[in-house]
């Protein structure tokens, strides 16, 4: 990773992936719009993030649920009574600050899970300042409900007060018995969602990080109370490496340890084989999509952070440029949501399990719940690298994985003589593949500008191809080429695309 996160920003900007929201106008803290390259990269995560954890599951299904539900909903969640961050005004210059933030930031030290009393006497006893003035009149702590709050209907008052979702996840509760009596669900299942959902941040801050509309990619595994430690798929993951990060080797400030999923679970540090499959599923998720294994880590929740619905709670975590961060929350969140559904809405959320014969209200082993513009920031910074041209000037490539990439194959004529040929070529691909058709500028500058926006191949137009009938590919991360044949070019685009080796696609062109 060559940039920091303002630097990301730029060139995010600069290349058409995220802009500004309504920039025009100066701006909206914690809202981003996903320009061209940035909207086609995020889908293909999303199309990705689905396939692998909806489609090709047979215990996992998928629901859409609305933006604004019934408000109930939250008060069920806790959301409306207990869903906040503590916040602090400064009496000087009114600035309004996460205490967390401006705790840790000037104290360095842990500052989830503190309440407001205890933040009042960090600050005071540690003479903690206004962020944006300096000042140390800092006002009291006082905790503020992240939630949106809009107005149904065309009277504004109490009783049309509803909230824009503050997570995809309570569509997923209230739609519980729904989705099991239409899809003949059996204990142990999930239920998947991706979609939209906000929430008020106190301060925004570091680009994509922390917004205020952001889209979430979120699973539900439900399992039987009485086997909420009974994973059957534990041997499928125990081999695989992950560096841990548990709850008792930060209270004693050890460093993580890389350990297979099986060591960690023989030696008790995650005490519940469907953490481990959760958590090694979604890391290898990220690694099979291009990004970097060693910039993760697990984390679990100590005691003093964990969220009001949960029991355990490990988080991915990502070394992004201003830290480790959560990626990724794997809750135990037991059978709390139902219940508080069942008792709000005074509905029936048991399912009758064939195995025991009896009626059981499941638990939530595991809430994998990941952020789509925090992903949309993992591989971005996976894949920006940098390297010396021809000229020895530093120029960007951005590696993303082919499978992700906004667009797959670029077709240029090598002069503008050779259109007719090259948009025959382009129509011969671009039913196939996300194709961009690009004749404007020396070939070296249109490889340079494919490179920094990461299409793995370039397809070029030239000579031999009106004498012999040949292409030439070129690739992004070696700048290597090789000659195909027209009518081979779709098969050989396949098997690269399927994961052969760019090499093997054609015979080496030498420079
Ligand atoms: N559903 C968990 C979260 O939104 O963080």
């Amino acid at each position: 990773m060559a940039i920091n996160i303002d630097e990301m920003a730029v060139f995010c900007k600069k290349k058409g992936f995220v802009y500004p929201s309504s920039e025009i106008y100066g701006g909206f803290s914690g809202f981003f719009d996903y320009g061209p390259l940035g909207a086609q990269l995020k889908r293909n995560i999303m199309n990705s993030w689905w396939k692998y954890h909806v489609q090709d599951k047979e215990d996992m299904v998928g629901i859409d649920g609305s933006i604004i539900c019934n408000p109930k909903v939250w008060v069920a969640s806790g959301h409306v009574g207990g869903f906040g961050d503590v916040m602090v005004a400064c009496k000087k210059c009114n600035e309004n600050m996460r205490a967390d933030h401006i705790v840790e930031d000037q104290l360095g030290v842990q500052a989830e899970g503190l309440s407001s009393e205890d933040f009042d006497k960090l600050i005071k006893e540690k003479d903690v300042k206004c962020t944006k003035c300096g000042s140390d009149e800092l006002g009291d702590c006082k905790v503020f409900n992240l939630l949106f709050k809009t107005f149904v209907g065309p009277v504004e008052g109490d009783k049309a007060v509803a909230y824009l979702r503050g997570e995809t996840a309570q569509l997923i509760f209230a739609n519980f018995k729904n989705v099991v009596e239409t899809s003949r669900l059996k204990l142990p299942f999930g239920i998947a969602q991706m979609g939209k959902a906000f929430r008020n941040e106190i301060a925004p801050r570091n680009f994509l990080f922390r917004l205020r509309e952001f889209e979430q990619m979120e699973i539900e595994y439900f399992v039987h109370p009485d086997k909420e430690k009974e994973c059957p798929y534990v041997d499928e993951i125990k081999d695989y490496e992950l560096l841990v990060y548990s709850a008792e080797m930060q209270e004693n400030e050890k460093e993580p340890v890389l350990m297979k999923a099986s060591v960690a679970l023989e030696k008790g540090i995650i005490t519940n084989g469907w953490h481990a499959f959760w958590l090694v599923t979604e890391t290898k998720w990220f690694e099979e999509l291009g990004a970097c294994k060693e910039n993760f880590r697990i984390r679990q929740h100590r005691k003093d952070e964990m969220a009001h619905y949960s029991s355990d709670c490990w988080d991915l975590e990502y070394k992004f440029p201003f830290g480790w961060k959560e990626l990724q929350g794997i809750a135990d969140r037991s059978d709390f949501d139902l219940q508080q559904h069942m008792k709000h809405s005074k509905k029936d959320m048991s399912i009758f399990d064939e195995e025991t014969k009896k009626k059981v209200v499941p638990f939530v082993v595991a809430e994998p719940s990941l952020g789509v513009d925090r992903a949309f920031l993992v591989f971005m910074f996976d894949a920006y690298s940098t390297r010396k041209d021809e000229k020895g000037n530093e120029v960007t490539v951005l590696k993303l994985n082919p499978k992700i990439a906004p667009v797959q194959v670029a077709v240029l004529p090598l002069i503008n003589k050779l259109q007719d040929k090259a948009r025959e070529v382009f129509a011969t691909v671009k039913n196939n593949f996300n194709c961009f058709y690009d004749k404007s500028g020396s070939v070296g500058r249109r490889y340079a500008r494919m490179d920094e926006i990461g299409t793995p191949i370039c397809v070029t137009v030239d000579f031999d191809t009106l004498e012999k009938g040949v292409l030439t590919l070129r690739n992004r991360d070696t700048a290597k080429q090789v000659r195909v044949k027209i009518e081979d070019l779709n098969e050989k685009l396949n098997l690269f695309f399927a994961g052969e080796d760019f090499e093997n696609l054609g015979t080496a062109v030498e420079k």
